[in-house]
């Protein structure tokens, strides 16, 4: 190697570095390029191969180490040197000047200035620069310890991973996820048969928690700083702060300002409030923080968050649509629920076409009728329903909704009791109600058996397979390869599920049942308190309401359940097929596994697959063969495979074995 090739090449290194690093900048941060994708692959080219000749001449922080490492089995997990505080919320004008006021009185100021900015709707991150080099990232976690994310947080391109000057600090951030790239992603999923993101923050959190840094790399991820951590910078207010950061070439918000006193801070909350829509980014609220840095100390902080600063929430979204018309649903205890069929509306995330009305008194109360404009929203930010109807819209041509006179589904008369807001159907031997009840027992909650879901139940029932939870235990093979649409596999999945759940516990049995008025909870205080589920059959009302906690009311439910003949054939048909009728006793629970739900991928050191899912059942946990919402625990071994990316997509937690093991050791407690 030639001296002054070595040096020239070094030198024009650094050239490359700074050009690209401010290119970058102009792109991603400024979103204003200054040269066109081509040449900029040209300059980055050009590094490589100037690095791949002189290896020596890769630095860490290099622009061409953006993405790289290999797949991570898990995340590890970063202690914050200072805890990852959430804010208060203020729904109103008045929690707002509530807020103020305390401020007011604690500082004994007037008036107090506020730095206002907006509330990204994406995840809070942490970003550690030590002497000006991008370190460690991570997500907030728990608020004291988050997860390792550090490769992932290095291939969004609006963090530097050097920075001007030789800072050390932590960044705190957002990051998020573009509305327009949002849907773009979500389109080429579909194209590759992928399952939708429900909006942009559940696909900015699902990237960013990805085990492949390349596979983040290719999500459309961004963020912007709002704040510091740790630190040793001298500044005087929030607003100098943010400037600070700006001129760092950190991607700081531009819609921020300061605010004198909640008039103004009011203007600007109801001013992005009207406005958001236009953003190309989603937003929740608005921040309000007090702008001068020496009163934040002073006021300082609770445990869980900030006393100089609170979140002006918006509230959740509203759209118009049409109620096409009105249906009635038949529960498993027969009654019978209206629901509005609506036009399709896009609304927070997903297409809402149904929302339940309640009862006939809600329909009233609110005086939809079938045909109505009406404005939807989700309670909770989850279940669709109707806030009222825009009667100005009306055409004369809406018709008046009846709850129907008969029940739908087996035609007796339909009965309203009295001090119930339900129409019931009271026959027992109700189709309808048959089905509901097949989907209850097999519910998750209840025997959890895998796999059978609504259209399972109707198809059982319908082809007079089965027609109460008794008979499950006694289908057969080739009775259930003959049904429509059943494959072998599927039917053998139903019948080892069910077989499995003949080991359940007492108190899920008698939860499945169906008792009226008898929850998961009562279904736990009888069974522990009884241990056999003939003596609660057998009990009186008066030695069932000695348990404490379970009222007459119950008691008297319990009694009248078990003196049907129905239900005594139900039960003949249990014990025969011997499922367990018993509560264990003196069991261990261990308090970090009870109730959660673990899914096992990929091969682990110390287990093989079917001496995990034992340990995990034996510490109270349950385990489950496939990914879903309801997967508390993804555990990961070597080579994880799809199972991870679905965890990743639905924010599962992903874990490795040894925090698997961590868990089993926690304290256990005595049932
Ligand atoms: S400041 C101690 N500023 O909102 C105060 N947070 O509900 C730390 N967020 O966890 C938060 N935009 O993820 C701040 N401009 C903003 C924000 C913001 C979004 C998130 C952040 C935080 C959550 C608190």
């Amino acid at each position: 190697m030639k001296e002054t090739d070595f040096a020239a090449a070094k030198k024009r290194v650094a050239v490359l570095h700074r050009e690209i690093n401010e290119q970058n900048y102009r792109y991603h941060v400024l979103d204003q390029p200054e040269i066109d994708d081509h040449a900029f692959d040209m300059l980055m080219q050009e590094l490589k191969e100037l690095e791949e000749t002189y290896p020596e001449l890769r630095d860490p922080d290099s622009p061409t180490l953006r993405v790289g490492g290999k797949p991570l089995k898990a995340f590890s997990t970063l202690e914050h040197r200072l805890p990852m505080l959430g804010l208060d919320n203020a729904f109103s004008e008045e929690e707002i000047n509530e807020f103020d006021a305390r401020v007011r009185k604690l500082s004994g100021l007037e008036v107090v200035d506020y730095f206002c900015e907006l509330k990204f709707d994406g995840l809070a991150v942490s970003l550690q620069y030590e002497e000006g080099v991008f370190q460690r990232g991570s997500t907030r976690g728990d608020g004291y310890t988050g997860e390792d994310i550090t490769g992932n947080l290095r291939t969004i391109r609006q963090i530097p991973l050097k920075l001007d000057q030789p800072l050390t600090l932590e960044l705190r951030g957002e990051v998020y996820i573009n509305k327009k790239d949002f849907e773009k992603l979500n389109r080429q999923r579909e194209a590759e048969g992928l399952m939708n993101f429900a909006n942009p923050r559940n696909a900015a959190a699902g990237s960013v928690r990805q085990l492949d840094p390349r596979l983040a790399a290719a999500r459309p991820l961004k963020i912007f700083i709002y704040g510091l951590g740790e630190h040793s910078l001298k500044l005087s207010t929030q607003s100098e702060l943010l400037d600070y950061l700006a001129e760092l070439r950190l991607p700081v918000n531009s819609n921020r300002t300061i605010c004198r006193g909640t008039e103004e801070v009011w203007d600007y909350c109801l001013k992005w409030q009207e406005e958001k829509e236009k953003l190309p980014y989603e937003i929740d609220g608005v921040v309000i923080k007090v702008n001068e840095l020496s009163l934040q100390r002073e006021l300082g902080n609770t445990a869980r968050s900030p006393r100089w600063a609170i979140a002006f929430k918006y509230p959740p979204e509203e759209k118009m649509t049409k109620v096409v018309d009105i249906t009635v649903n038949v529960g498993r205890t027969g009654a019978i629920t209206p629901v509005a069929l609506l036009e399709p509306v896009a609304l927070s995330g997903t297409t809402v076409q149904r929302a339940s009305l309640h009862n006939e008194d809600l329909i009233q109360e609110k005086g939809i009728m079938i045909g109505d404009t009406v404005v939807v929203r989700k309670a909770g930010e989850i279940i669709p329903e109707v806030t009222r109807v825009v009667e100005n819209m009306r055409t004369g041509d809406e018709k008046l909704f009846e709850m129907p006179r008969q029940c739908p589904s087996c035609g007796s008369a339909t009965v309203r009791l009295s001090g119930e807001a339900a129409l019931r159907c009271l026959n027992p031997s109700c189709p309808a109600q048959l089905v509901e009840k097949l989907v209850h027992f097999a519910s998750r909650r209840a025997m959890d058996v895998d796999g059978m879901g609504p259209a399972l139940a109707e198809l059982l029932f319908n082809n007079k397979l089965v027609r109460d939870v008794g008979d499950l235990y006694y289908l057969k093979g080739e009775e259930l390869k003959e049904l429509p649409g059943m494959a072998e596999k599927s039917a053998e999945k139903l019948l080892s599920s069910l077989e499995k759940s003949k080991k359940n516990p007492l108190r899920r049995l008698l939860f499945g049942l169906g008792i009226r008025f008898v929850g998961e909870k009562a279904s736990r205080l009888l069974a522990e308190h009884f241990g056999e589920l003939d003596q609660i059959g057998k009990a009186e009302i008066e030695e069932i309401t000695k348990i404490e906690e379970i009222g007459p009311k119950i008691a008297e439910a319990v009694t009248s359940f078990f003196n049907m003949a129905e239900t005594k054939s139900v039960l003949e048909k249990l014990k025969k097929a011997e499922v367990n009728f018993t509560e264990p006793k003196e069991e261990k629970i261990n308090t970090d596994l009870a109730g959660k739900t673990f899914v096992f991928s990929g091969a682990l050191e110390n287990y093989t697959r079917e001496q995990v899912a034992l340990v995990a059942e034996e510490h109270g946990g349950r385990v489950s063969s496939s990914v879903s919402r309801k997967t508390d625990y993804l555990v990961a071994g070597s080579e994880p495979g799809s199972k991870l990316l679905k965890a990743e997509e639905l924010g599962v937690e992903v874990i490795d074995e040894g925090q698997f093991t961590k868990m089993l050791k926690n304290q256990t407690r005595e049932k």
